[in-house]
């Protein structure tokens, strides 16, 4: 039995970046031989076991061969007979593909180093088709690495869209998707990602509603950069810039989708594209099972975020309308982050990237005065009930009147 490090752990310590976990191919073993040596079978047909001591993943050397469409419709083939080559070639990316023995000794059949010097994400072999899962795989190593100058090989690029027509990426399931867009959304360029789908056909079979907004031109004095994808990117990109959590960056990339479905003869003006949008959110929300907090953050954002930029203007009512529609007074949480995803999006254009956004502070202001009113004094004059309820909502416009007055003055 030969042990060997694989994968993301090699590649990372080439590259000089901290390596989190750790994966193990064992060569020259069967699954008794696991077993007998104490480690625990992750599955009952998959040939991964845990250390256990260390919990981490020793993978049976195998082939793999494909047998239907989509996640589960693998079989793999893992036996003592497998040599680590054989096993290295089903992997997804040379850099991927890479194996060291505990002498430190490295196997790089396919090039991996050299790929690595080239800063080249390249596939290792035609076998990168059998888990249509690699493209969403790839775009988010190219936004991870965007930053060390790393791209996407044409060759792989090429493959990547003929998986994408092939119709294979709608047989993946909404929790593996959403594991691979949530890890890509959270690294430090995650326009990358959006931009390597576009480029290989992938965002118009996963997110058409996103991929729709390229082309669509907006009013050249509010965006200057016009076309409403580019403008989505940005607004992703100042996201991750400003270290905004996952619901804000999710957010971000949704908030414009009803301009993708403004009348062609109105552009490019998008009259109510807020609330056009909500449908379309909601769409991909569920697509991809996105957490509670992400899909709800979405819509929120999708349905307010011109209210926050025109917020000193708004009428006293209608900021405490919008207080109400957070639940502000109960989630205080969510309005900071509703804040933050508008303030990217106003930073999201082209040349204002640095532009103050005092209606962050200004949305801040007015919360803290309608929070501040308190229910003791109304409730000791006898109100109970939805009669209650009045009387709060009455007090909170009068602090919010006199808030818009002081800040006016
Ligand atoms: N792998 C693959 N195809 C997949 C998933 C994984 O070929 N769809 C292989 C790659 O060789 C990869 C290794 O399994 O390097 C480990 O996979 P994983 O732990 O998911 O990713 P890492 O490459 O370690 O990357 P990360 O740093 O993102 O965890």
């Amino acid at each position: 039995m030969r042990i060997y490090k694989v994968g993301g752990a090699v590649r990372d310590r080439l590259l000089g970046r901290p390596v989190t976990d750790i994966d193990w191919v064992v060569v020259g073993a069967s699954a008794q031989d696991m077993l007998a040596k104490g480690f625990r079978p992750v599955g009952a047909d998959f040939p991964v076991f845990l250390h256990p001591k260390t919990g981490e993943e020793y993978a049976l050397a195998r082939t793999e061969r494909k047998s239907g469409r989509g996640y589960g419709g693998f079989t793999f083939h893992a036996s003592p007979e497998v040599t680590l080559e054989e096993d290295l070639i089903r992997r997804d990316l040379t850099i991927n593909a890479m194996a060291e023995d505990d002498q430190g000794l490295l196997t790089d059949p396919y090039s991996g180093q050299k790929d690595l010097e080239d800063r080249l994400l390249r596939h290792v072999s035609p076998a990168f088709a059998e888990d249509p899962l690699r493209v969403l795989r790839v775009a988010r190593f190219a936004a991870r690495y965007a930053e060390l100058g790393f791209r996407v090989a044409p060759e792989t690029l090429e493959l990547m869209r003929q998986l994408s027509e092939s119709g294979e990426l709608q047989a993946l399931t909404a929790e593996r998707s959403w594991k691979e867009i949530s890890r890509a959304l959270m690294e430090d360029q995650p326009q990358v990602f959006i931009q390597v789908l576009r480029d290989c056909g992938a965002l118009a079979v996963l997110m058409p509603e996103v991929d729709a907004l390229f082309g669509v031109p907006q009013p050249p004095a509010h965006h200057p950069e016009i076309d409403t994808g580019v403008h989505t990117l940005s607004v992703l990109q100042q996201a991750a810039q400003h270290q905004q959590p996952l619901s804000v960056r999710w957010a971000c990339l949704l908030h414009d989708l009803g301009k993708g479905v403004t009348p062609e003869e109105e552009w490019p003006r998008h009259i109510g594209h807020e609330h056009k949008g909500l449908e379309l959110i909601k769409a991909v929300n569920e697509r991809f099972k996105a957490p509670r907090e992400c899909q709800e953050l979405a819509l929120l954002v999708g349905q307010y975020h011109t209210h926050a930029h025109k917020a000193q203007e708004l009428k006293a009512s209608t900021l405490l309308e919008l207080l109400q529609s957070f639940d502000v007074f109960r989630r205080p949480q969510r309005f900071e982050e509703f804040i933050a995803a508008c303030e990217m999006d106003a930073r999201g254009r082209l040349g204002l990237e640095s532009r103050p956004y005092p209606q962050a502070d200004y949305l801040r202001g007015a919360a803290s005065v309608a929070r501040a009113v308190a229910v003791q004094p109304l409730l000791e004059q006898g109100f109970k009930g939805p009669e209650l309820g009045e009387a709060l909502r009455l007090e909170r416009l009068k602090a919010i009147k006199a808030y818009k007055e002081q800040q006016s003055s």
